[in-house]
């Protein structure tokens, strides 16, 4: 040991002690909410899976394309019980000989299923303040004027279950939890597991500490009583997770609230989680673990079920569809669903469509980063608990992912971090924004800053990543896919902007500044010509907001508000809208004026917005 080592290890003995006697205070004040979050287990009943989740019921329905939207049907609420329905459904099909016509399916569905969203209320959270601090540090007026009309959006994405989603969960395919929520917007009428995150640090800078603490108590109670999170709130998501960012929202919980009980009573319940991921996405690569993405269920998704069977033609046999299923799925576990990102093809290349989508087959460079730093972060806890023995084993478990980043995701010829392919065992050499995310969560060694920025600045450099006006996109390729060029995300470009911060170089430092302004430039300008927080933008017009995919584009939106109002609270000392546009493209004056006189006006008559 040198001696620095010896002096590090005495600290952390010496903090590791001290917060153990702390630990021994706040444990004997255990509050109620901490109390319920470990104790209130019951074990969820599934049995809408199976009107929602698979079956000849829901391939009847959904192959009938009875609706502009795949995901209404499966929100739609059932009239009578599953077991009633599908007997009456039995009974339907026998009927007709088992070759309803489409109008004798939407009979079928008008009479045995309500309207779909109606086991949410509209919900104004009780603790929403009408001027958080955060607004005093936006020092631009218009800027300031957003702040409050993103924080009055708080009110309209609130939701809280009906009482009768509780007692009769099996009339419905939301998953019941005891807390209200902040939904996304636009089709997405459920919470989501990730873009919590950003809604959740969005809440908590403006002040809204219960409706935080809340949501995070519902995915705490979702991991004791189904195991772990599903991508969103429905029972048709059940095979598949998204990326596990619990642990990072209890840590921001306790770094706003300072209330470390609130971490380390959850401790169980994120361990649990982590070792989920550890036990059901486990993936080796050149002789190390790492994770990929997966789903363990059968058949196409629910909420986009005539899309998969479409795609899946050109598959032979029934076993190749269903691999096609759940490569599909384990792509929507990682939330970027859907983009070139997953598609190996025979040439080994990313050249294809959906067809050639092989996600397990790709180690994800964010999926690893973030189990990285769950590990690091459970450790924390664990530190103030002063559970010694548990914190040390938590570190070794991180430092073993940052060892197996390290040598098979870090690419030095490069200069970036890659996905890794399973099948052709080679690096995927392909621009995505998720390559940067180590940065995020610091999972590479520190003391390798400068040599680590330089690569990666050189990375950005050679593809052109700072000549968009709207954006870092997300990838190079267009493909018409959302997750592909020129859609921008506001979750990817927080990843980047916040790791090129952490990363501390004065380089990396001045890029992540630009970019965090031409974001918050950029979502303004959109906002200020059409009134809407878009769910994705389009990189390469200043301004402009995104499309492709699968569905239409969706306003709201939780997680860009999320990330705009935790960026005005930390550059709106310095953001001026004055005669610039963020240092990327120039945009046209009066343009900008025309937007302003039409959303004064179309303000004054929604009588909502004052300038
Ligand atoms: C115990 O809880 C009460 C009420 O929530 C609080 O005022 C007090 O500061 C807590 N004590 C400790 C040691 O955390
Ligand atoms: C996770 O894996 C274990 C064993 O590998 C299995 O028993 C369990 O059902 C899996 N859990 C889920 C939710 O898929
Ligand atoms: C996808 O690519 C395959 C061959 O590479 C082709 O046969 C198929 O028609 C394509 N599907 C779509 C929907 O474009
Ligand atoms: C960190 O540095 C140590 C000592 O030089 C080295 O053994 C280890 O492999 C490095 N780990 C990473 C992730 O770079």
């Amino acid at each position: 040991m040198t001696k620095l080592n010896v002096l590090y290890a005495t600290i952390l003995c010496c903090l590791a002690l001290l917060s153990q006697v702390r630990a021994r205070t706040l444990i004997e004040n255990i509050t109620e909410s901490a109390n319920s979050i470990v104790k209130n287990i019951d074990t969820y009943d599934f049995s809408s899976c199976q009107i929602y989740c698979y079956g000849p019921l829901l391939h009847t329905v959904q192959m009938a394309k009875l609706f502009p939207d795949s995901k209404t049907f499966v929100d739609m609420k059932l009239k009578a019980s599953p077991e009633t329905t599908l007997e009456d459904f039995d009974a339907f099909m026998a009927s007709k000989n088992n070759t309803p016509t489409r109008d004798e399916i939407r009979e079928f569905v008008d009479a045995h299923f309500g309207e779909k969203g109606t086991e949410l209320d509209v919900w104004t959270p009780t603790d929403w303040v009408e001027r958080p601090g955060f607004l005093d540090l936006v020092h631009d007026p218009d800027l300031r004027q957003w702040g409050m009309d993103l924080n009055n959006i708080w009110r309209e994405l609130g939701r809280k279950m009906k009482e009768d989603v509780q007692k009769n969960p099996q009339y419905y395919s939301i998953i019941p939890v005891p807390n209200p929520v902040i939904v996304p917007g636009g089709r997405f009428i459920e919470f989501y597991y990730w873009d919590s995150y950003w809604i959740i640090r969005g809440l908590l800078h403006s002040e809204m500490t219960n409706t935080a603490r809340g949501m995070i108590e519902n995915f705490l109670n979702m991991v004791q009583r189904i195991g772990f999170i599903p991508n969103g709130g429905r029972v048709y998501y059940w095979g598949r997770s998204q990326p596990p960012l619990l642990t990072a929202m209890v840590k921001s919980y306790v770094d706003f609230t300072k209330d470390d009980l609130f971490a380390i009573n959850a401790l169980d319940v994120l361990e649990h989680e982590f070792e989920y991921f550890i036990n059901n996405h486990t993936v080796q690569a050149k002789g190390h673990n790492l994770v990929a993405y997966r789903d363990s269920s059968s058949g196409p998704r629910p909420e986009s079920y005539s899309e998969d069977v479409e795609t899946s033609e050109s598959f032979d046999t029934e076993a190749a569809k269903e691999d096609h299923y759940s490569e599909l799925k384990s792509a929507a576990e990682s939330g970027m669903d859907f983009s070139s990102r997953w598609y190996i093809n025979e040439d080994g290349t990313n050249v294809g469509n959906l067809t050639n989508a092989k996600t397990r087959s790709i180690v994800p460079v964010e999926l690893n980063a973030i189990l990285y730093w769950n590990a690091k972060m459970i450790a924390e806890f664990h530190s103030k608990a002063g559970n010694v023995e548990k914190m040390t084993e938590y570190e070794t478990k991180a430092q073993k992912i940052k060892e197996a980043i390290q040598a098979v995701l870090w690419n030095e010829e490069a200069g970036c971090w890659l996905d890794y392919d399973l099948i052709n065992d080679k690096p995927r050499n392909y621009y995505v924004s998720s390559n940067l995310s180590p940065l995020w969560v610091k999972a590479y060694n520190i003391s390798d800053s400068e040599k680590i920025s330089a690569s990666v600045l050189k990375y950005i450099e050679n593809n052109k990543l700072d000549t968009f006006p709207g954006g870092v996109p997300n990838t190079l390729y267009q493909t018409g896919e959302q997750w592909d060029f020129p859609n921008v995300w506001a979750p990817m470009q927080y990843i980047l902007v916040e790791g090129l911060d952490n990363l501390g170089t004065p380089e990396a430092k001045e890029l992540s500044q630009r970019w965090g302004q031409r974001w918050v430039k950029s979502n303004f300008e959109a906002y200020r010509e059409t009134l809407a927080m878009f769910e994705k933008y389009d990189a390469e017009k200043f301004g402009g907001h995104g499309g492709g995919g699968e569905y239409g584009v969706q306003t709201g939106f939780g997680w860009t508000n999320g990330v705009i109002i935790e960026w005005l609270a930390k550059y709106g000392r310095q953001i001026s809208l004055s005669g610039n546009t963020g240092g990327a493209a120039p945009s046209s004056r009066i343009i900008s004026l025309l937007g302003v006189t039409a959303v004064a006006l179309v303000g004054a008559l929604a009588g909502r917005f004052i300038w």
